[in-house]
């Protein structure tokens, strides 16, 4: 599917709060109540969110835009503040890494590539700022997801448990070395 990889602009606020709004629910375990998913929207996901994430100095977003009628499909939030996580410093002998907060793509480009590409273009963007490793969490049920991570270069290096506005969920944490730029 004919995409541009870019990165987001603050005009972008909307179409990515739409898009995060549709996708953030097939990332949670069916336990999880939507009313939890929902708050967790409300707070997370939101136009005025994004617009944090747009503008904020320690956020990156980069989006996958469709030639024929520039939709947003895909988008990746990267957090690059200081590395909190114990599991993630220990497996980074303290270097700590940058955070790929969310990685989603809209169904009907699943399985065109697209996500590849774009987590692709998020690495290597990455990379060319000189980060040497990047960390992320996925819920243990998420099968396509790890999967997918996988085949990115993602290793399991360890658990956590993530909060959706209350109720718990157990992820696998998971780090991926970048390449040097050349
Ligand atoms: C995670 C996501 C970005 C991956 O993009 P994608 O286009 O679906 O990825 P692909 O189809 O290229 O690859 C997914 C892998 O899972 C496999 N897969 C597909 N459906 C699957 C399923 N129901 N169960 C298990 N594995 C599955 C695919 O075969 C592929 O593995 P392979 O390359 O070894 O064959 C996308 O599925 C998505 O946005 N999911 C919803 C949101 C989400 O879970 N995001 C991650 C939050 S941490």
């Amino acid at each position: 599917m004919p995409c541009t990889l870019r990165p987001a602009h603050e005009s972008d606020a909307s179409g990515l709060a739409a898009l995060a709004a549709a996708t953030f629910p097939d990332a949670c375990p069916s336990f999880m109540p939507r009313s939890a998913i929902d708050a967790f929207i409300d707070e997370n996901l939101s136009v005025d969110a994004f617009r944090i994430y747009l503008t904020g100095p320690t956020w990156q977003v980069r989006v996958a835009e469709r030639h024929d009628d520039h939709a947003i499909v895909a988008y990746t939030l990267v957090d690059l503040s200081p590395t909190a996580s114990d599991t993630v410093l220990a497996a980074t002998s303290g270097q700590g890494a940058a955070y790929l907060s969310k990685m989603y793509a809209s169904r009907e480009v699943r399985g065109t590539g697209v996500a590849k590409a774009l987590c692709r273009d998020t690495l290597t963007a990455l990379a060319d700022q000189g980060q040497r490793f990047v960390w992320l969490g996925t819920h243990k049920d998420n099968a396509r997801a790890n999967a997918f991570y996988a085949r990115m270069g993602f290793e399991v290096i360890g658990e956590r448990r993530f909060v959706v506005s209350g109720v718990e969920a157990e992820d696998w944490v998971r780090l991926a070395r970048l390449h040097t730029p050349r």
